[in-house]
């Protein structure tokens, strides 16, 4: 899989789905939304549905669906009342920018227009697809899993409730990028394996932000190092030390070979963003 060639199909499809005009409103949309940042979200929903061969076409709607609730999830994560961050993808936060007033209706806007893209997509799986979106990243899923995130800021939790508050702030929208992608599949599915495989991407990539952010300079990953600890947030390294941290993710990234197996899906597009993903340096 070409990740360079999604990469510019879903900037691309952005950059003509949102707002166009110039108000302040739509100018911090924009910001938000296209000043980079992996895309990983977005290939997922490609990758799975290219493995089980989706049209391109259909995939496009919930690609462009999750990396909106994504960007927009950013944007409210780092206001002063959640993490009070400065820094996102090398650029001052939405904010900052454009101010909190702003940058709340911009998350607000741009959850709104993901559900209007999705449902703009013609395939017969539409409605599902919008209600899977929908439960994860609501109160079951990444909001509920950020409030949790913050109210557990100072206290002692074990590796279990931590499990469970990565698994919701972050796993469900993996999770639902995976299973948007078979939603379009046009060949059989093992769904249970396949949202296994998403539940441990979920984890595995929460576990990477919380190393990185211990140990990545922030010029080199465009936001700022150490925040977590600023904070006093329960984070993998916090909880069990660096080197079980370690541990824990080199067990995930083991787990998902062994799902890619499962599904006999080795050399698929999904295998190819799996080890991209496993390797990444930011
Ligand atoms: C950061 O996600 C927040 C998490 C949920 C871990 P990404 O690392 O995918 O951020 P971008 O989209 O590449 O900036
Ligand atoms: C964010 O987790 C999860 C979201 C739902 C946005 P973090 O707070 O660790 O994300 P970063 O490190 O600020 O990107
Ligand atoms: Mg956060
Ligand atoms: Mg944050
Ligand atoms: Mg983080």
């Amino acid at each position: 899989m070409n990740l360079d060639f999604y990469r510019a199909r879903i900037d691309n499809l952005l950059k003509t789905h949102l707002p166009q005009d110039d108000s302040p409103l739509s100018e911090a949309i924009r910001y938000a939304t296209l000043q980079g940042g992996k895309r990983f979200r977005p290939l997922l929903v490609y990758a799975t549905g290219l493995s089980f061969n989706a049209s391109l076409e259909q995939l496009d709607y919930p690609a462009m669906a999750v990396e909106i609730i994504h960007a927009y999830s950013l944007v409210h994560d780092d206001l002063p009342a959640m993490d009070n961050d400065l820094l996102r993808r090398g650029l001052p936060t939405c904010h900052v920018k454009f101010g909190e007033a702003l940058a709340i209706l911009a998350g607000d806007a741009m959850q709104a227009l993901a559900f209007d893209i999705l449902a703009a997509n013609t395939h017969p799986n539409t409605l599902q697809m919008l209600r899977l979106l929908a439960k994860a990243c609501g109160a079951e899923g990444m909001a509920g899993g950020q409030a949790l995130d913050l109210a557990v800021v100072g206290k002692n939790i074990d590796e279990n409730q931590l499990q469970h508050i990565h698994r919701a702030k972050t796993g469900k929208l993996i999770k639902a990028s995976v299973a948007l992608g078979a939603l379009c599949a046009n060949t059989p599915i093992n769904h249970k394996t396949l949202e296994d495989l998403g539940l441990t991407l979920g984890l595995a990539y929460q576990i990477q932000d919380d190393i990185f952010d211990v140990e990545l300079e922030t010029v080199v990953r465009g936001k700022q190092q150490g925040a977590d600890a600023a904070l006093n947030k329960p984070t993998y390294p916090a909880i069990l030390g660096m080197a079980q941290a370690k541990e824990k993710l080199a067990k995930a990234n083991e787990q998902l070979q062994q799902q890619i197996q499962n599904l006999q899906l080795e050399n698929s597009p999904l295998a190819n963003l799996m080890a991209e993903v496993i390797q990444r340096q930011i």
